[in-house]
This record gives C-alpha cells, structure tokens and sequence, in this order.
C-alpha cells in the first residue's frame, strides 16, 4: 500500500525483499489471505489501527511456516498456521510475518482458501456470540449482513449453538446465500422491514441476541425488536455510520449493549483466544461449520476484490491465492 485512498487507487503490485522473522515470530509462505472490511479501511486511514506507509495490505491468512524466528518453540517449518500477520509484512503477497504465539494451526479439515478467515472472522463470531452474549439454545438470534463475512460466520456458529436464526440480507442473491448457511428466516433490508419481521416470527417478543456488523439503521432498528433482556454485539459499521445508542431506552427496555473488539482477546486473554479456536475446531470436525468462499482470487485482483467488499456486493469470504 503505497497512500491512502479507495483501494484502486491505494494499492500496487509489486516485488519487495522478503522479510526475515524478528525474534519470536514466524516468517510463512502464504498459502491464501482473506479479504476483510478492516484491510479497506486500512487503505482509507480510518482503521483503528495505522501503519506507517508503505506496507503490504492483508489482516488474515493461512500460510505454511518456512521460517521461524530466535526463540520460537511453538511451530516449525511446515507446519501450516492460521492467524493475523504483523504489519508491514501484510498478508496480500507470497511471504507474511506473524507472531509465533498467536498463530494457531490450521484446521485439517478445510482446504487453505477455507482456513484463511476461520482466525478473525470466525473468533469473532464465537466471542461476540458466546463470551459477550451468553446465547444459548432456544433464544433467537437475529444476524445483520447475514450472508457476508462475519455475518456468515454467526449464522452458523448461531446454529451450531441451537439458536432460532434470523438473518437480514441486501437482496434476493443475498437472501439465497443466507437460507444456504442455514438461517431460519431471511429478511431482505431491500424490500421487507426486518423490525415488523422479527416482532412477527417472535410472537412480539423480539430477539434475543443481535450480532450487527453493519450500525445504522441496522441498530437504530434492532434496538425496536430486541428482547425483554436481549443483548446487541456492536461488531462494526460497515455502513459508515455509527449510530449513538440511546440510554434511557436502554433502561426502560432492559436490553445490554455490548461492545466487541476481537484484537483485544488477543492481547489480554491468549488462553481464551486458543479456547475457542479448539471449539471452533471441533465445530469444523463435526460439520457444524464451514468457511464460505466465494471468489477465489490472484494477488493482482486485491483492489478488485476489496472494492466489491467496500460496496457490500460480496458473499461469504473473496480469499486471494498468491
Ligand atoms: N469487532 C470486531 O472485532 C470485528 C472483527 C471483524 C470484523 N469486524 C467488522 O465487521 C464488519 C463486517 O466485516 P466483513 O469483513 O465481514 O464485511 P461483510 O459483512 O462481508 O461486508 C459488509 C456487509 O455490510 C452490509 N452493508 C450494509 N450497508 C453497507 C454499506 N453502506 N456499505 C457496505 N456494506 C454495507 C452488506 O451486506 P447486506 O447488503 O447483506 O446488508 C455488506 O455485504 C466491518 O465493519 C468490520 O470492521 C469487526
């Protein structure tokens, strides 16, 4: 990445020394990286985290270790990982840098385009669903961008956990994708009014749990259909608009709001990070879930790629194959 701007406009493809792993660290031989929103608002600027331009895009990965740095006793070359890559030494090139103690190994299951976002994606999922929202079987879960990347993510994991799930789509394509992953009931944004939906299907009880990686109206609705102690995980603002939330109707209602920033686990509870990643690995081995992908992609189509996912065209995971 060279400046800030839309993708097309921030990106170049081009050949730059291969990095050698700090201590600690792995260098890795990139087998595929998923596209996420966060690399395009990396290429905006507005992403909470910065790097110092330039530096080579791509949060997400599945790589095969080729070297590991001084001190690493976790990996060895090989051995094929999953995880997030350490900027500058990004995911959308041949070779990345990770942190030896946060990659994880890739499940056997799932092919490398399918492990590349079963790290962000899919933790996120768990986390937001289990460790913020406590959902259990039974309740209902109601999942906005239900057929996109997070959102595909928690349709399922909402399922695996024996929720009843809701999931809010824009358009008919969209709506197809997410009756596939196995949402209970579809709404399309387009063309139905998912709050008047979820109050129908619920009796007028509501949701219990939102997962909403979208803020907007999104929340703004969410917050008139959601349960006698129902609970909203704020994922994201894929919308570009982050929505205030509204405290006394917070109170009056008794609903939570909860917050989730998946990159926080990682840095303050490692060992919880490793726990849902072998839950979501049992998961995978029992069929319970699976990565969608839908575009598997060369290098040189990156501006491409995050361009469909800045204008929320995309389904499931686009993954780029070096
Ligand atoms: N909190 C965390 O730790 C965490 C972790 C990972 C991702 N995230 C966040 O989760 C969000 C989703 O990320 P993702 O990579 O999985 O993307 P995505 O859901 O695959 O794509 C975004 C989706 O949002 C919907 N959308 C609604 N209004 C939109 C608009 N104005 N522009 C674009 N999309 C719009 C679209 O679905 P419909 O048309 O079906 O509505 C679109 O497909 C992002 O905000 C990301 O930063 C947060």
């Amino acid at each position: 990445m060279v400046r800030h701007g839309e993708p097309e406009d921030a990106l170049e493809l081009t050949e730059v020394p291969r990095p050698a792993p700090g201590p600690g660290q792995l260098l890795v031989r990139v087998l595929a990286a998923a596209a996420n929103f966060p690399d395009v608002l990396l290429c905006r600027g507005t992403y909470q985290i910065r790097a110092p331009l330039p530096f080579t895009l791509g949060i997400e990965l599945c790589g095969q270790v080729a070297e590991v740095g001084a001190g690493v006793t976790e990996f060895s070359p090989g051995d094929r990982v999953i995880g997030d890559s350490l900027l500058p030494h990004g995911a959308f090139a041949e070779y990345a840098v990770m942190e030896a103690t946060t990659a994880m190994p890739a499940p056997a299951g799932l092919d490398d385009a399918e492990a590349a976002p079963f790290y962000v994606t899919y933790q996120t999922g768990w986390l937001g669903l289990h460790r913020r929202a406590r959902l259990a079987a039974g309740e209902t879960l109601l999942v906005h961008a239900a057929a996109g990347g997070v959102g595909s993510g928690a349709v399922q994991l909402g399922k695996a956990a024996g929720a009843r799930v809701i999931g809010v789509v824009g358009g008919q394509e969209k709506a197809a994708v997410a009756r596939e992953l196995g949402a209970d009931v579809v709404v399309d944004r387009r063309s139905e009014d998912f709050v008047a939906v979820v109050k129908e299907v619920t009796g007028g009880r509501g949701a219990d749990v939102v997962y909403d990686p979208v803020g907007g109206d999104a929340y703004r609705g969410s917050t008139k259909c959601i349960a006698f102690e129902g609970r909203i995980v704020v994922v994201g603002f894929a919308s570009g608009d982050i929505p205030s939330a509204v405290l006394n109707h917070a109170l009056v209602k008794n609903y939570s709001i909860l917050g989730l920033h998946w990159g926080l686990y990682q840095r303050l509870d490692p060992g919880g990070v490793r726990d849902c990643h072998a839950e979501l690995t049992r998961l995978v081995a029992a069929g319970a879930i699976r990565p969608l992908i839908s575009e598997r992609l060369p290098l040189g189509d990156v501006p491409y790629g995050l361009r469909r996912l800045a204008d929320g065209v995309t389904t499931g995971r686009i993954v780029f194959l070096p």
